[in-house]
């Protein structure tokens, strides 16, 4: 199958130009202006005049029925690479999880299991340790030869996924060995704690206190901690979900010092304030740790993103209906489901928010929702960019086009928006993964177990020489 992409404006990380696309099977054959004029031929042309042709769109940080706080995440890879695909993300890197007392593999193969069959586009993992001993760190390399070469671990949520110093920097020291990529999801777990009973104890067990125990300057703590911890063992260390300037003070201070330090950002932490999470108990649709912060560090957000102190948008995708899941938390905001929806809206709250609104650039647009997540994570040239011999992964973009998000209309499977009644410029009209159009003009055209799993590269490409 051959597919002409016509007359659009191909927008990358590097620049912005007018030309003709040609997919031939899964990968891009051809860029050029006037192909279809110079006698090019293909079984199918998409008109593009007027709109963009970005790459298909990449977000990885998505957690697909993860277990958390007695119930799962909604979405399964189906439901939730459809969604994706609908807001122009044709990849994900998804959280594999290992369980306490289980090995890495059980926790890969169970994943692998939701996955494959069922993900209507292309899907990696990285690996969740519950565990650091001798037996997950051995399979640590193992895990980095077959394509999962990130691990995530946790100074937040003491008793479930929560590693002390000692854990990470064991698994740090091992990466230095392998050549993997660990991921902190960089809280003071224990110290919260703390906080969270001392509210209950005063009564205050509304959602809203979910944000007010988590202290920015925990975060700001523990992302130090875990930077100097990585400097200390030699290795790269990535910053998933930074929500406050006083975890992004400290990603500034460390790469302005050299070290190796990445960091992200999503989208809740750009656009909702824990103002939102005011209202009773309407407020646990936004309980997520790190937690919303006051509207006061967006700005400091978007800098970071201006000035590449953080290289990257992802969603933490995690959704939890209101109605039967976010209500076990009724009484003890403790107990209500971490996680917030968003895998289909990044791309279009990140243009509107960032491109119509003057922040970024269309070029660093794509770079914070394509091209740096698959150059970080491995997935670069394949993923990313439109270049010949790319996987044609590519969304024909209309940067004119308005729509309102709301949950009657959105495609992930919960039963609410984080931004119901917003409206946003740019939509995504035509959605190509690995050649096959899945989404056009608003209908799903793909299918069931399309998506593969990309075994990704080591991340020796964050490592300074
Ligand atoms: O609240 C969140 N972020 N839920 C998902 C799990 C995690 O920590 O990323
Ligand atoms: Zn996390
Ligand atoms: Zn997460």
């Amino acid at each position: 199958m051959r597919t002409l992409i016509s007359n659009g404006t191909i927008v990358t990380a590097e620049g912005s130009s007018t030309a003709d696309v040609l997919i031939d099977g899964e990968r891009i054959a051809q860029i050029g202006s006037g192909l279809a004029a110079a006698g090019v031929t293909a079984d199918e042309t998409i008109d593009a005049t007027g709109r963009w042709l970005i790459p298909g769109a990449i977000d990885v940080h998505t957690h697909m029925e993860l277990p958390f706080g007695g119930t799962f995440a909604k979405d399964t890879f189906e439901s939730g690479t459809r969604a994706a695909a609908f807001g122009g993300t044709t990849t994900i890197v998804d959280f594999a999880v290992q369980s306490r007392g289980k090995s890495l593999r059980e926790g890969l193969d169970a994943w692998h299991a939701k996955a494959e069959g069922n993900a209507v586009a292309d899907y990696g993992f990285h690996m969740i340790m519950s565990d650091v001993n001798d037996d997950t760190l051995a399979e640590m390399d193992g895990l980095v030869a077959e394509g999962v070469p990130d691990f995530k671990l946790f100074t937040a949520y003491p008793g479930v996924f929560y590693s002390d110093d000692g854990a990470i920097f064991r698994a740090m020291q091992r990466t230095a060995k392998n050549g993997g990529l660990i991921m902190m999801h960089a809280e003071n777990g224990m110290a919260i704690d703390v906080v969270a009973a001392d509210e209950v104890a005063a009564g205050h067990t509304d959602p809203y206190y979910h944000g007010v125990a988590r202290y920015p300057i925990f975060e700001g703590e523990a992302t130090n901690r875990v930077i100097r911890l990585a400097e200390a063992a030699g290795v790269p260390v990535y910053i998933v979900h930074l929500s406050a300037r006083d975890a992004l003070n400290a990603v500034r201070d460390a790469r302005d010092h050299g070290s190796m330090a990445f960091a992200e950002t999503c989208p809740q932490y750009l656009f909702l304030s824990i103002e939102d999470m005011k209202g009773g108990f309407n407020g646990a649709k936004f309980v997520c740790s790190p937690p919303l912060r006051p509207a006061d560090h967006q700005a400091e957000l978007w800098q970071g993103l201006v000035k590449d102190d953080l290289q990257l948008v992802s969603t933490d995708h995690c959704p939890f209906d209101f109605e039967g899941q976010k209500d076990l938390g009724k009484g003890d905001f403790r107990k209500v489901p971490n996680g917030l929806p968003g895998v289909e809206d990044r791309v279009d709250l990140l243009y509107d928010g960032g491109v119509v609104a003057g922040r970024i650039t269309r070029e660093r647009w794509v770079e914070i929702i394509a091209t740096a997540p698959a150059k970080l994570f491995g997935m670069f040239p394949r993923k990313g960019t439109i270049a010949v011999g790319s996987d044609a992964d590519l969304v024909v973009y209309d940067p004119t086009a308005t729509r309102t998000i709301s949950a009657k209309t959105h495609h992930m499977d919960v039963d609410y928006s984080c931004y119901e009644g917003r409206q946003v410029r740019g939509r995504s009209d035509v959605v190509l993964s690995r050649g096959s159009v899945i989404v056009r003009d608003g209908e799903f055209t793909g299918k069931k177990g399309h998506g593969q799993f990309l075994k990704r590269a080591a991340a020796d490409h964050a490592r300074i020489s």
